[in-house]
């Protein structure tokens, strides 16, 4: 990497090309003064400001607030502040599924960044992929920039029930399928449980992405957890406006910050707060937009070693206002200090361990317990990898019920979300408690394009008798905020040929967290017959997005990131190829 100092330009950065360089420069000056700009003003250092607000977007509504709050920091240290539009990923309003934009998202943010003239950068995002997507974009144009999120809800109420988004909305909801809450109270729960601005209230992958670009160094310290509404996030907006000139023509990049040590760093932490799996996708993605790779092995050894010190939803019992109030990531991080490199530098030029020392020592026990007194001994997350997942799988163990982690049994094969839907709560549906539910074709390569669809809902009958969790595979996604004995990500996915696209079922699988195996108990001879039979599935876009993603979409252990955006593309694989 050169990282070479250049000269803050402000508004002559980067050119527009007339073929006559002062006639440019004239030109934008003009055109810059036409928004009422003063001569003082635009002969400043820019800092742009990335936003992801937008009407389709609840946990950015406040962003109006924040930029306010952001360009005040920057023209106290002496910038000047512009803030422009990038797309944004408002989670629920997506079809089919967020995450299939998050690499445009991350192009928009990595060519907007780019093309117009800053000097650096402030990421303005929160929603799940936002993050991720700006992230990409600031690793792949590495000019200094520093991420600044929208901070989670504040809790609701309902009777006796504090609430939520989303686990509360995912606890409610299988109340009313099983028919204990009427549909009239449903109602009144829907209306309650996403009170305020900010991003989903408990870990989720929301706020596992935030910890985590603090953990890896890419926001000041406390910059995750602070709430949306808080008047402290406003300073916080405010102080990452200042720093945001600071690292005017510093030599701290991003590519400088996430190296390898950050990215253990950043895994770390996930596994500590038992976060989200989505999480997984993202860092490997960001990662690989440096040339480094999320080894799923890797991820084991760390899960083996960490422990799980947050009792946050979806495995928990807190939010994320909680752990906030409980001392924040830095809190987290001083448990876990024996685990990290201390050593790795952030975007604030402090290192890790001095965030660490510098951190108020309070902590409430209840929220973040002590490394000897873990939550759980390991790690949230374990990769399994077998004859069904040749290139991995993962399961949220932290989510998972224990009793089901040894297991062998015959397995109910849904070969897409249309058959899921049509046969699911069908009453003469052939399924038993025991049994394990196997969607296929809702990964990466699909035409569902990995949705959050892996948390398979139990069958009506058996909820209705009372079943809570069963073991549920695919090669889809599940929220951030759901839990049970899921595994996801299954690669390679079932439309570019994987294993998982040739179980039938009344095949049986064996399950072992133990052993970090994944096991279709079917003859290898079988498989290939099978395979000359299996029809496929893959999606062929005819146009434009749609046409890109489905040519360049890799699998999940590269994060589903394109081909073409990888920092280096020849040591990576193919793009879509199983
Ligand atoms: Fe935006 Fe959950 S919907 S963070
Ligand atoms: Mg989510």
């Amino acid at each position: 990497m050169t990282d070479k100092k250049p000269e803050a330009q402000g508004i002559a950065r980067g050119l527009t090309n007339y073929g006559d360089e002062a006639f440019s420069k004239y030109l934008r000056r003009s055109f810059a003064s036409s928004m009422g700009y003063s001569r003082e003003m635009l002969d400043r250092p820019i800092v742009g400001i990335a936003q992801s607000g937008s009407g389709f977007n609840n946990c950015h509504r406040h962003f109006p607030e924040m930029i306010e709050a952001v360009k005040r920091g920057v023209i106290a240290a002496g910038a000047l502040p512009l803030d422009f539009p990038t797309i944004s990923l408002g989670e629920v309003f997506v079809s089919p599924t967020s995450l299939k934009f998050r690499n445009l998202m991350s192009m928009d943010v990595e060519e907007m960044v780019r093309a117009q003239p800053m000097d650096s950068v402030v990421l303005l995002g929160g929603c799940d992929k936002t993050v991720p997507a700006q992230l990409m974009g600031a690793m792949s144009a590495n000019l200094p920039a520093v991420q600044l999120v929208a901070g989670p809800m504040s809790t609701g109420r309902h009777k006796e029930h504090r609430l939520g988004a989303c686990t509360d909305c995912r606890r409610f909801w299988q109340q009313f399928r099983s028919g204990q809450i009427e549909e009239e109270e449903i109602n009144v729960v829907e209306r309650k449980l996403a009170s305020t601005a900010g991003t989903c209230a408990v870990m989720g992958t929301a706020s596992t992405m935030a910890s985590l670009t603090e953990a890896m160094g890419m926001m000041p310290a406390y910059g995750a957890a602070i709430p949306a509404v808080s008047a402290d996030r406003l300073r916080m907006a405010e102080e990452t406006g200042r720093l945001a000139v600071q690292l005017i023509g510093s030599e701290r990049r991003p590519r400088s910050i996430l190296t390898q040590q950050a990215l253990e760093n950043a895994v770390t932490v996930l596994l500590a707060l038992g976060g989200s799996t989505n999480a997984v996708l993202h860092l490997a993605a960001i990662a690989g937009r440096v040339g480094l790779k999320l080894d799923l092995k890797k991820l084991n050894e760390i899960s083996d070693r960490t422990p799980v010190l947050v009792d946050l939803k979806p495995t928990g019992q807190f939010y994320m206002e909680d752990l906030h109030y409980a001392g924040g990531i830095p809190a987290v991080m001083r448990e876990l200090r024996h685990l990290l490199h201390l050593d790795a530098v952030t975007v604030t030029g402090e290192t890790i361990g001095d965030r660490i020392e510098n951190a108020d020592p309070w902590v409430d026990r209840n929220v973040i317990a002590a490394a000897e007194q873990p939550v759980r001994v390991n790690g949230g997350l374990v990769a399994l990898y077998g004859n069904l997942a040749p290139k991995g799988a993962i399961l949220k163990r932290s989510a998972a019920d224990p009793a089901l982690f040894e297991t062998e049994a015959r397995v109910v094969v849904f070969t897409s979300l249309e058959d899921l839907a049509a046969r699911i709560d069908d009453p003469d549906l052939d399924v038993t408690a025991d049994d394990i539910l196997l969607l296929q074709n809702a990964g990466p390569t699909s035409a569902a394009a990995m949705p959050e669809a892996g948390y398979l809902p139990i069958p009506k009958k058996l909820a209705r008798a009372g079943v809570k969790d069963m073991i549920r595979i695919s090669d889809a996604r599940m929220s951030g905020t759901a839990y049970g004995t899921i595994v996801l990500h299954v690669s390679p996915d079932a439309a570019s040929g994987g294993p998982i696209g040739l179980v039938r079922s009344g095949d049986r699988i064996r399950l072992s967290v133990e052993k970090r195996e994944i096991e279709l108990l079917v003859s290898e001879a079988e498989l290939e017959k099978r395979r000359a039979l299996t029809p496929d599935t893959r999606h062929h876009g005819t146009r434009g997005y749609d046409k890109l993603y489905s040519k360049e979409i890799l699998q999940a252990e590269d994060g589903c990131d394109f081909g073409f955006l990888l920092d280096d593309p020849c040591s990576h694989g193919t793009p879509g190829a199983a």
